[in-house]
């Protein structure tokens, strides 16, 4: 009579497990801007972050937002450069990142989690001042400083600041742009950034959303990744782009401390829900 019904409180129980031993850990998730493409995928990552914190756990979101920034540069006739998937950010670049990810996704993401119940707070750049910057040169391949103008690289974070929301009952959101010691701002590769705050906030996962299945080899998903494997297929090409800041920021953080780091597909609803309270695990474990 009852049997759909049990079915449903079955589903529930089998989560038991996990969340016992999940409670009260922080889990950082990056949302990637690749990933945030249709409204109904945005919904369900942020439902999915929303019902980690209501039953104990403490998530924090870092977001990026690539794709908007490539778009709003372009209808200002500019055009995104990157260097080994790092953005070269000038000054009119630098307006435009604080606009679309600081004053726009920001608020979306926080108002987002407003209306599916929870409680957000919204950091970026000066807002907060959570995260600490200093200019990031980049060496190319023979060992050459690479000027990425204001892109910048992690100081710090004012994690007991950002625990103090937390124990609040509000779910951090956080833009990857810092402040430097003279309040300028520099834009931080989200990546970085969220492996930065995983790693002061000693976190249990780091968990990192984007585009595509996970790390993939060829067209294969690769589901372990250590770091041997992970230089070797840098070296040789076969991870470039975002990918690369992506893993080598897992494994910052694994080295830092963080029990576990994941690369998830985004685009899968629930895809964190799948991540946490499965035994399966989806995408690519990324292993010292
Ligand atoms: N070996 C690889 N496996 C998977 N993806 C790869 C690989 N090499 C390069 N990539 C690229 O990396 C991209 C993911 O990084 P990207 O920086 O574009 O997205 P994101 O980090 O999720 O979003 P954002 O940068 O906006 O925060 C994939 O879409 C893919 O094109
Ligand atoms: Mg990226």
């Amino acid at each position: 009579m009852f049997k759909h019904l049990i079915k449903r409180a079955n589903a529930v129980i089998e989560a038991l497990p996990y969340l016992t031993k999940f409670n009260g850990k922080t889990i950082v998730i990056k949302y990637g801007g690749a990933a945030m493409q249709s409204e109904e995928l945005k919904n369900g990552v942020i439902q999915d972050v929303v019902l980690l914190k209501m039953v104990g756990m403490e998530p924090i979101l870092v977001h990026g937002g690539g794709p908007e920034i490539n778009k709003a540069l372009r209808r200002r006739g500019l055009e995104p450069k990157f260097v080994g998937g790092y953005r070269v950010t000038d000054k009119e670049t630098m307006r435009v990142v604080q606009k679309v990810l600081g004053e726009k996704i920001n608020q979306q993401i926080v108002s987002l989690i407003k209306k599916a119940g929870g409680k957000a707070k919204g950091f970026y750049g000066k807002k907060g001042r959570v995260i600490k910057a200093f200019k990031y040169w980049k060496k190319d391949s023979e060992g050459n400083k690479v000027d990425l103008g204001f892109t910048g690289q992690v100081g710090g974070i004012r994690y007991r600041y950002l625990n103090k929301w937390m124990k609040l009952g509000y779910i951090p959101v956080l833009t990857s742009i810092g402040v430097g010691k003279r309040g300028g701002i520099y834009n931080i590769n989200a990546d970085k950034a969220a492996a930065a705050i995983a790693a002061y906030l000693k976190a249990e996962k780091l968990i990192m959303m984007t585009d595509v299945l996970g790390v993939l080899d060829g067209s294969k998903l690769v589901s372990e990744i250590n770091t041997y494997r992970a230089e070797k297929m840098i070296k040789s090409g076969s991870i470039s782009g975002g990918m690369i800041p992506k893993v080598k920021s897992c494994l910052y953080a694994l080295r830092k401390g963080v029990k576990t780091a994941h690369i998830i597909d985004g685009r899968l609803p629930h895809a964190i829900l799948l991540e946490l309270f499965t035994d399966h695990g989806i995408g690519t474990m990324v292993r010292k």
